[in-house]
């Protein structure tokens, strides 16, 4: 329970990072979309979204805002006493100014944690502190198994109980399903809309992909860099340090990724900075040097069912013969089977080489989902928490609900590497699958062949690019799966959705609020455009893919009405 005094609490929207979530997300561009991902190690998804957190102000208080005093807002550089109220949108911890209700934002505060925030930036309706001191800890306190959790990009809830952590992403799907997505509480219960989340057996060692950064300073927790001269010493290999390009905290070992994973990580610190080995980190600023990224991938080998590890070095030139002592000390551990160079020469950060050279056996791994076998390239696009996948996508064909008899079409838009469509594709006529990544689409191409499934399509094309000729490569869809990345659905995309009236789509989404404004669209419409919503809501499942992160996942049925 909050201590914070809950007299004269101003009446304000407590959601203002919600605002102007209704601005359509951008057309895909392949720069923008690896930018971020390369920037965010953990978050596969996380492309080019007008993030929710940083939208302009258009809140619907504006009115109310007007009347409030200079005074009202705190000022950036201002020491408070704050009090962690809930989880919020990226995992950031809502607190209020004590006298006056004001909104801030603090990342890694957790719930019922007292402490003293600096204002760092502020917003219209909102500033956000960064957290300078403990004073009280936070309720459900664990002591965090890994070294880093208090300063990596990764984890941010590591040290909150994991009950907890879920019982916060589940708070914070209904708040935004009611306040963006317009259903009432009321609804969402008397009609058993919104399902309690599905917690993670696993958490930790559940990833299947990490990347991590070579950087030519170490990042020191507390955000101080040594300031002299750089040398091999200070070479950082790991994560990237919470919103920041171009700083990296060294990292030996990660709680999220396989034991072998990290087999590969610590035999690649042990040498890598060895100045007999002429290696250098590249420089995001000067852009100078070679190693980029390293990529870590694990899947299993299908007929032993044990681990299989792709290793990618991102590098900013090809010189084969520089990594050569590196490949030689990993391919001594057994589980590595394939050893790939991307080579990105561009000055970006970006870990999707121009080339790709593979230095070792093969150039994919291969895993194995709800009875498929699928190969993995380097750069194509897996769910990254297997173990997860397997009850996700269990969700979804409950959702589809097929009749088996073969006669029904499934549209998967969003399809990646086709892993859902074919995961239906035996009890259906024909799955046609979209999706805009080249890669991508010739991986679910061979992913159908591998797995003896013919009646599936693949084809390449931009979801937010659609004109009036979509649609004619497919007969009307039964079922219609759409599964964006955090941007959400196009407009376009949503009145083309409108207009066909599929029986039923399940719509699977990264990003909660996202979700959220898409779900008002399909069944309220869009008033302001003369849209009318022709879906309702049936189910909504939450989903904890990632334990310790802010990440949610949420499937979603809808039928038409
Ligand atoms: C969250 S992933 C889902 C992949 C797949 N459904 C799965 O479960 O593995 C979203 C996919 O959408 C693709 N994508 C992103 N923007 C797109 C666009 N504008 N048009 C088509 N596909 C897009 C991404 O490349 C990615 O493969």
């Amino acid at each position: 329970m909050t201590t914070m005094p809950s007299h004269g609490l101003r009446c304000l929207n407590s959601y203002p990072w919600l605002q102007n979530l209704r601005r359509p997300p951008p057309s895909y561009s392949r720069s923008s979309l690896s930018s971020l991902s390369s920037s965010s190690p953990l978050e596969d998804s996380e492309e080019t979204q007008s993030d929710a957190a940083t939208y302009p102000n258009t809140n619907s208080n504006t009115n109310n805002n007007k009347k409030k005093t200079d005074s009202y807002f705190p000022k950036r550089g201002q020491t408070l006493e704050l009090v962690c109220e809930s989880l919020a949108f990226k995992g950031k911890g809502l607190c209020k100014v004590a006298d006056t209700g004001f909104v801030l934002m603090c990342d890694r505060a957790l719930p019922g944690e007292r402490f003293l925030g600096r204002v760092t930036r502020k917003k219209d309706n909102y500033a956000e502190v960064t957290k300078l001191k403990t004073l009280s800890p936070h309720w459900d306190f664990v002591e965090a198994p890994c070294e880093y959790a208090l300063h990596c990009g990764g984890c941010k809830t590591q040290n909150l109980l994991y009950e907890a952590q879920v019982r916060a992403k589940e708070q914070q799907v209904r708040e935004l399903v009611v306040r963006v997505g317009k259903f009432s509480d009321k609804d969402l219960e008397s009609f058993d809309i919104m399902k309690p989340i599905v917690p993670c057996d696993i958490q930790f060692h559940y990833r299947n992909k990490m990347e991590f950064s070579f950087g030519s300073k170490t990042w020191v927790p507390g955000g101080l860099l040594k300031d002299k001269q750089s040398d091999a010493s200070d070479y950082a290999l790991g994560l990237h340090a919470p919103g920041f390009f171009d700083k990296v905290l060294n990292v030996n070992k990660c709680f999220l990724q396989s034991e072998p994973a990290n087999k590969v990580l610590k035999a690649i610190q042990d040498c890598w900075r060895d100045p007999k080995l002429g290696l250098s980190p590249y420089d995001v600023r000067s852009h100078v040097g070679f190693l980029k990224h390293l990529m870590l991938r694990t899947g299993r080998d299908v007929n032993t069912g044990l681990p299989e590890l792709m290793v990618n070095f991102v590098t900013s030139s090809h010189k084969p013969e520089l990594l050569k002592p590196l490949v030689e000390k990993i391919t001594a551990i057994p589980e590595v089977v394939s050893i790939v160079n991307n080579v990105n020469t561009s000055v970006g950060n970006t870990s999707v080489g121009e080339d790709e050279y593979t230095l070792y056996e093969k150039s994919t791994i291969t895993e194995v989902l709800r009875g498929l076998t699928f190969e993995i390239s380097a750069n194509s696009f897996f769910q990254t928490n297997t173990h997860q996948a397997e009850v996700l996508y269990g969700i979804i064909g409950d959702y589809a609900d097929l009749k088996g008899d073969g006669s029904e079409i499934v549209l998967d838009l969003f399809c990646g590497t086709g892993t859902i469509g074919l995961t239906l594709a035996r009890r259906v006529k024909h799955v046609y699958g979209y999706e805009v990544v080249p890669q991508a689409i010739s991986d679910a191409c061979r992913n159908a062949k591998m797995n003896n499934i013919h009646n599936a399509t693949f084809i390449q094309g931009d979801l937010n690019k659609i004109d009036v000729d979509f649609g004619k490569d497919f007969p009307k869809p039964d079922i219609i799966i759409s599964d964006p990345n955090r941007p959400g659905m196009h407009m376009k995309l949503i009145k083309y959705l409108l207009k066909l009236q599929a029986p039923r789509i399940i719509y699977v989404s990264c990003n909660p609020a996202t979700c959220a404004r898409d779900l008002d669209y399909l069944c309220h419409g869009v008033v302001e455009k003369n849209i009318e919503g022709c879906y309702k809501l049936k189910s909504l499942q939450p989903v904890d893919m990632f334990p310790h992160t802010p990440h949610i996942e949420c499937v979603c049925l809808l039928e038409l009405q």
